[in-house]
């Protein structure tokens, strides 16, 4: 089958980068919210994003026009009954991903792909909610989405080498490389990274360093473009604290534990860039 039009679920950071990318790779994209705000706010995010590209002369000013002529923004769900692949980029939550798999595999064509952006969350768990679990996987993006190069791609127990084949192709075709995981808590990507930014914020709760002189230590010391507490910022504390959770959970290792100040930052509101403020204000 050949993959035309693309749904996207979810208008948030994630969700309309993804969008984004699809529209620049040709793809015909159903961006679907259940708040038009956040499309309207997922549009001019896009379109902001699409300018810098225009401003440094990689894009053409027509085809910025054409990719943002590509996306189709709408609150129901049931117009995706003609997409041929389905990303979900919804909030971290598994209850609510579960069950808006299930609503999917109702209302999607029997050969379209269901693939979810989780960070952590089973995909296993996702493919049984349906009725398609060899048509189930997970293809993980990273933030920025426009600007990084990589996707994860997540096997679930029941996933399709054709599933997989289908998605290693679609990333060639965003211009993505793609890398493919088991489907372990937190998979490649977070298995690593949050226990780095975990520890960064012991060593800030123990007094080891400040802030910027852990962010500095890994910018400087180890060529990292983001320090780990300007990373957790960039994130989201909230979002942090949801995939720690899972490590530790999915895994039961004590090392996973997240880190007393994270929880008490959450707890206060504190969620990063997009509260205002978290180890540094915005
Ligand atoms: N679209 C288009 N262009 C963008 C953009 C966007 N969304 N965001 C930034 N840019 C452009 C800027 O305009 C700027 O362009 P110029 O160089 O022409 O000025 C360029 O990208 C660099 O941006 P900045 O100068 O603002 O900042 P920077 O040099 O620090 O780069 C960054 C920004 C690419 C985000 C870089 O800091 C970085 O790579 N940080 C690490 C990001 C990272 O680790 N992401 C993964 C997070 S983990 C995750 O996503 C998964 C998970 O499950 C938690």
């Amino acid at each position: 089958m050949e993959i035309k039009t693309v749904g996207v679920i979810g208008a948030g950071t994630m969700g309309h980068g993804i969008a984004q990318v699809f529209a620049h790779a040709g793809f015909a994209v159903q961006l679907v919210d259940v708040a038009q705000p956040m499309l309207d706010r997922a549009h001019a995010a896009i379109a902001r994003s699409l300018g810098k590209f225009v401003e440094k002369g990689t894009l053409a000013p027509a085809d910025r026009d054409g990719i943002l002529g590509r996306i189709w923004m709408t609150t129901s769900l049931d117009l995706l009954t003609g997409a041929d692949y389905i990303v979900e980029a919804i909030a971290e939550d598994a209850d609510a991903k579960r069950a808006l798999f299930a609503s999917l595999d109702a209302i999607a064509k029997a050969e379209a792909t269901l693939a979810s952006n989780t960070s952590s969350i089973s995909i296993t768990t996702l493919g049984a909610a349906t009725k398609r679990p060899d048509r189930v996987l997970g293809m993980h993006f990273m933030n920025p989405v426009p600007l990084m190069p990589l996707v994860e791609l997540i096997r679930g127990q029941d996933t399709s080498p054709e599933s997989m084949r289908i998605a290693f192709e679609i990333c060639a075709r965003l211009g993505k490389t793609a890398v493919e995981a088991a489907d372990y808590p937190g998979f490649i990507a977070n298995r690593i990274l949050m226990p780095m930014i975990n520890e960064a914020i012991y060593a800030v709760m123990e007094g080891v360093g400040t802030p910027e002189a852990i962010d500095t230590v890994m910018k400087l010391g180890m060529n990292h473009p983001m320090g780990p507490l300007t990373l957790a910022d960039f994130i989201g504390l909230d979002v942090c604290l949801a995939i720690l959770t899972v490590l530790h959970d999915g895994l039961g290792d004590p090392k996973y534990r997240p880190c007393p100040l994270l929880r008490r930052m959450v707890a206060a509101g504190r969620l990063g860039q997009k509260s205002g403020q978290g180890f540094y204000t915005y």
